[in-house]
């Protein structure tokens, strides 16, 4: 049987990333996808050049034709500009819609069957212009934010806590920006809800309030940190997770940006939820009830994705 087809549109630093991911894991075929010269395949071949050490058969090629990416199963989009230090997410709003109109084109027009997942940032905004500019299925096209936040709050966790990473979930919701949602209460230590850990002397409501505020800060921790680009591991890591749960039809119960049509009372946007991914793409949106905070916060987060929707049909008249 045919390797699966992975198409990744960018072949910048996630984009590499991802691509040395998929190959030592196995996920299928990859095709990198760049406009700058020589980029993809110099990353490509490199890539391919591990496979001997690493044992893996995955063919590895680069382009920057559209043609290439034909009949790709899932498409990955990190294409565009990665923030600097004192940007914001929002500031790559203006050139990243451009290159979401080029790009949804291409998939459109290559691989209008596959799983696409959007890193590109402002994310929400994005990968509701990418969708609308691709004309694909609202359960074939997401984004990727809220595996990584939430892999981010779990790893501060895990810290504080002193115990694996492997036995912290957490749940971030909402947009992925500065309004998003670490939930407090959805999050669990082997199962044991984060409040009930302060109850029992763990940590301190102080601290809690200060891993969340880290988590929502956690792009910008980075950012300031590297001075030159964004966050590339980790970012490559949770799209990934969201691939392989598309590929192996996995059920995985995971938080991504997706279209949600009344669910937690959002309706026509993109944001980030709980979903299962499977076969199907975004098979479910898992409609949990938030108490008052979490929905004030949650709905803060919705109107900041809105706000940005808005600039995007003001850039782009085609959108409105
Ligand atoms: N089509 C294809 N590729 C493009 C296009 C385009 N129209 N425009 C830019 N690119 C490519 C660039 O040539 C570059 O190689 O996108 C790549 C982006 O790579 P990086 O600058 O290394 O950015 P990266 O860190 O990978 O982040 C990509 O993901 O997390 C978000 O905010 C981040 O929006 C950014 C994106």
């Amino acid at each position: 049987m045919a390797r699966p087809k992975i198409a990744l549109i960018g072949a910048g630093n996630i984009g590499g990333t991802l691509a040395h991911l998929a190959a030592v894991k196995e996920l299928g075929d990859v095709v990198l996808f760049d406009i700058a010269d020589g980029l993809p395949q110099g990353k490509a071949l490199d890539i391919a050049e591990s496979g001997p050490s690493e044992g893996f058969d995955a063919a590895m090629s680069g382009t920057s034709d559209y043609a290439d990416i034909a009949g790709a199963d899932v498409c990955i989009v990190t294409a565009g500009v990665a923030r600097k230090p004192g940007m914001s997410r929002d500031d790559l709003l203006g050139i990243n819609l451009k290159v979401m109109k080029s790009v949804g084109e291409g998939i459109a027009a290559h691989a209008p069957d596959a799983f696409v997942i959007c890193i590109t940032n402002p994310l929400d905004a994005m990968v509701w212009a990418l969708r609308e500019f691709s004309g694909l299925p609202h359960n074939k096209v997401c984004g990727m934010a809220g595996v990584l936040d939430s892999a981010r709050f779990a790893h501060f966790l895990s810290e504080e806590f002193g115990v694996s990473m492997r036995d912290v979930t957490a749940f971030v919701l909402g947009g992925h920006g500065d309004t998003m949602v670490p939930s407090v209460r959805y999050s669990t230590v082997a199962g044991i809800p984060l409040p009930d850990l302060v109850e029992m002397g763990w940590t301190t409501q102080d601290k809690l309030d200060a891993i969340v505020q880290r988590t929502r800060d956690g792009g910008a921790e980075i950012v300031g940190l590297l001075k030159t680009g964004s966050a590339y591991y980790a970012p490559a890591t949770s799209a990934i997770e969201m691939a392989e749960a598309y590929l192996k039809d996995q059920k995985r119960v995971l938080p991504c940006a997706a279209y949600c049509d009344g669910e937690l009372g959002v309706k026509g946007l993109y944001v980030g939820v709980p979903t299962v991914i499977g076969k199907g793409g975004v098979e479910r949106i898992v409609d949990i009830k938030l108490n008052k905070d979490e929905q004030a916060g949650f709905d803060n987060s919705v109107n900041a994705v809105k706000g940005l929707i808005e600039a995007c049909k003001g850039i782009d008249g085609s959108l409105a």
